[in-house]
């Protein structure tokens, strides 16, 4: 495995987040912006086949308003008025402030929406970090009223205030401190929906795909976020979505990656 330096998220960029971005990528980073405001999702498909297509006929998805969804933006606000934190060991001596590393509320309202059309009983996430998107699945979960999070965190005071965040919301969550590598097998059964977000690096990115889709059930979702973080994550979502193992494929708002497991 190769250093995670490089490989963490900072939501401050104001640009398109490209090293040198084509004028296609640039307008479909300014147009994601603009929808994101009009609570819609862009839809880009790989492999448009399999449930995936069945449940996202357009090109664009409205994003409905998540459970909880008030609830779970304060507690992320007040989560980073508290300031800038250490990054985990091994990614050098970075600090982040918790709103430079948390999925946004569209994705967020995507990954509730998700949780109710799939119905999964194990939903796996790593990295938790301060448990935003933890806490849209735990808030859709609970709203199920079935379903448990299986969530991972290495960094300690990180994972800290996760749970208190997470305990907030309610629902049913496990959160382990440590890596998904080491302690992936404490999870109980087949999973049906996973979040890959931790090192954006496709070295890391594959390895961990590898280790969730030997754990999925057929027609299980696995989510890669920060597909467009660099041209490196670029490619390692052109492979992805075209990986055997899955059968439909789609990019939402050029950011996430959604595959359907075979
Ligand atoms: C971009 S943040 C996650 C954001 C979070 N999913 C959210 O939306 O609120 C990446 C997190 O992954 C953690 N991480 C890095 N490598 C990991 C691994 N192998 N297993 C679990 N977590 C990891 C980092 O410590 C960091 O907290």
């Amino acid at each position: 495995m190769g250093p995670f330096q490089g490989g963490m998220k900072d939501t401050r960029r104001a640009s398109p987040p490209l090293t040198d971005p084509s004028p296609y990528d640039a307008a479909m980073y300014l147009t994601d912006r603009v929808l994101g405001r009009m609570n819609v999702a862009r839809l880009e498909w790989a492999e448009r086949a399999g449930w995936l297509a069945n449940q996202y006929p357009f090109l664009a998805a409205r994003m409905p308003i998540a459970p909880q969804e008030n609830l779970i933006e304060e507690l992320s606000a007040e989560t980073d008025e508290l300031g800038e934190f250490d990054a985990w060991k091994v990614y050098g001596n970075v600090k982040r402030k918790p709103n430079q590393v948390r999925s946004s509320r569209i994705l967020g309202r995507f990954y509730a929406d998700m949780v109710r059309r799939l119905r999964p009983m194990n939903v796996v996430e790593f990295g938790t970090a301060f448990g935003v998107s933890g806490m849209y699945f735990t808030a859709a979960l609970r709203q199920l009223g079935a379903g448990r999070l299986w969530t991972f965190e290495p960094n300690v005071s990180w994972a800290r205030l996760a749970e208190k965040n997470l305990a907030a919301v309610g629902g049913d969550f496990v959160l382990t401190v440590g890596t998904f590598e080491d302690n992936v097998d404490c999870i109980a059964g087949p999973v049906d929906l996973a979040l890959i977000d931790a090192v954006h690096t496709s070295e890391w990115v594959e390895s961990q795909f590898g280790l969730v889709v030997e754990r999925c059930r057929p027609g299980a979702v696995v989510l890669v976020d920060d597909i467009d973080f660099s041209d490196d994550m670029r490619r390692c979502w052109k492979k992805l979505a075209r990986d055997p193992r899955g059968r439909g494929s789609v990019a939402v708002a050029g950011h996430l990656g959604v595959i359907e497991i075979a």
